[in-house]
């Protein structure tokens, strides 16, 4: 892989005449870039003027030969080489079709069969009418690239070509450049590592349609294991129930109860290289489940409670050199309570959401966190979406690694 090499795709709409200056902005951050011009795109912005700024040939078709004087033929690239060679691809600007073929898997030309082909990160900033941004259909496959790891860098509200102000004008340049400058530079960081994420509540069966669990929605689990599969990890994601889609290329193995997840994650344990628990664990179980519905009319039955197995405590005493990563979900005396948990639980590093917070915890679409190392550093992460969160953590794994080294 390059890291320095960037791939720009370039779909159909009027933003497309912004195409050029991204490439160069691109370029002043250190990249080679390699434009790939859908079919569309040539009527807004021709080949040969982003190949002259590119100095590469533009890919605008799947057959080679069909390619005529577009620029220097200096490479040879095909669209499952491009992908594993580049360290992202970004597509400025992506219309209503483009995301539609990347949310159900369409390859009819060049950008959409190279899309399916990477693994590495993908963002996207869309650019269209205010309607389009809004149509269900849109609203839908972004949501299911978004499920996916696909790094959306919305559309502003603004003056549109067809003029009209709504949202749907492409986003600042600035802004597109700094999604690809993170994404490209945790890339492959993880290669070679095995990253066990755990992720959702675990739900406690008291009689056949009744349980006890907790308001974890699986959100940072997921976004953790689907950063880490980005960065290059084989990731494993033990999942207690939600209603989250499996991250792309991650192994799921979905799990209801805590002993089940302890089950799941001990049988992985020795080929992670690192893990990290997010998963909000039930901290107690009822001491016996009945079989059959238990029946009202009578007394409320008398709940007896066992705690359940500590999964991460066990780890912490079979560790082999894995990096052990934390969570703790508190509500008073925040770090004083998780510094306890850190050292209790022999931690590498602790997460510790203080989930009475705004914008915090579970469900959210955001977490603020402060991480805790075993080495005393305490680094506040202020409030930012669960992805970026991710990707955060996972910097201070790859720190502590290097210093494990
Ligand atoms: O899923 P979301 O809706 O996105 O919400 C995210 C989150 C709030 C669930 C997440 O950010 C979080 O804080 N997860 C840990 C919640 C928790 O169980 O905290 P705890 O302080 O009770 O547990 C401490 C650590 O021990 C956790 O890593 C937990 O996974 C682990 N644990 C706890 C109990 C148990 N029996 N076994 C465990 O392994």
């Amino acid at each position: 892989m390059n890291p320095s090499l960037i791939v720009l795709g370039v779909t159909g709409c009027i933003a497309a005449y912004k195409s050029a200056e991204l490439l160069r902005l691109l370029q002043k951050q250190g990249y080679e870039v390699q434009v790939v011009l859908t079919e569309h795109a040539r009527n807004f912005v021709t080949p040969m003027t982003l190949a002259a700024l590119s100095r590469r040939r533009v890919i605008t078709t799947l057959y080679q030969q069909e390619q005529r004087d577009e620029g220097p033929q200096e490479v040879a690239i095909e669209h499952v080489q491009l992908p594993q060679a580049a360290s992202a691809l970004v597509v400025a600007p992506a219309t209503a079709n483009c995301l539609a073929k990347f949310a159900t898997g369409i390859a009819d030309d060049f950008l959409s069969t190279l899309y399916l082909a990477t693994t590495g990160p993908v963002i996207v900033a869309p650019a269209m009418n205010v309607h389009m941004w809004n149509h269900p259909s849109v609203k839908e496959n972004v949501g299911r690239l978004r499920s996916r790891g696909v790094i959306l860098v919305d559309p502003e509200e603004g003056y549109l070509a067809e003029g009209i102000e709504g949202k749907g004008r492409m986003a600042d340049l600035e802004t597109i450049v700094s999604a690809v400058v993170n994404a490209a530079r945790g890339t492959r960081d993880l290669a070679g590592e095995t990253v066990l994420v755990t992720a959702g509540p675990t739900c406690e069966d008291i009689d056949p349609v009744r349980y006890l669990s907790n308001r974890s929605s699986g959100k940072m689990g997921y976004e953790i294991a689907s950063a880490a599969r980005t960065r290059g990890a084989t990731t494993i994601l033990v999942s207690g129930p939600t209603q989250l889609p499996p991250p792309a290329q991650v192994q799921c193995l979905k799990v209801r109860s805590a002993e089940e997840m302890r089950s799941q994650v001990l049988r992985h344990f020795s080929e992670a290289t690192i893990v990290i628990k997010a998963a909000a664990v039930a901290d107690f179980k009822p001491a016996s489940r009945s079989g059959q519905k238990l029946k009202k009319g009578q007394a409320p039955p008398h709940l007896s409670l066992v705690p359940t197995p500590d999964i991460l405590a066990e780890l912490s005493n079979r560790t082999h050199g894995q990096i052990l990563v934390g969570f703790a979900a508190e509500t008073e005396r925040v770090l004083e309570n998780a510094r306890k948990k850190l050292a209790a639980k022999k931690l590498d590093l602790l997460v510790v959401n203080d989930v009475t917070q705004e914008g915090a915890g579970f469900d959210g679409d955001t977490n603020v966190v402060t991480m805790l190392t075993a080495e005393g550093s305490e680094i506040p992460l202020g409030k930012r979406s669960k992805r970026d969160m991710a990707h955060a953590i996972l910097d201070q794994v790859v720190a502590l690694k290097k210093r494990h080294a």
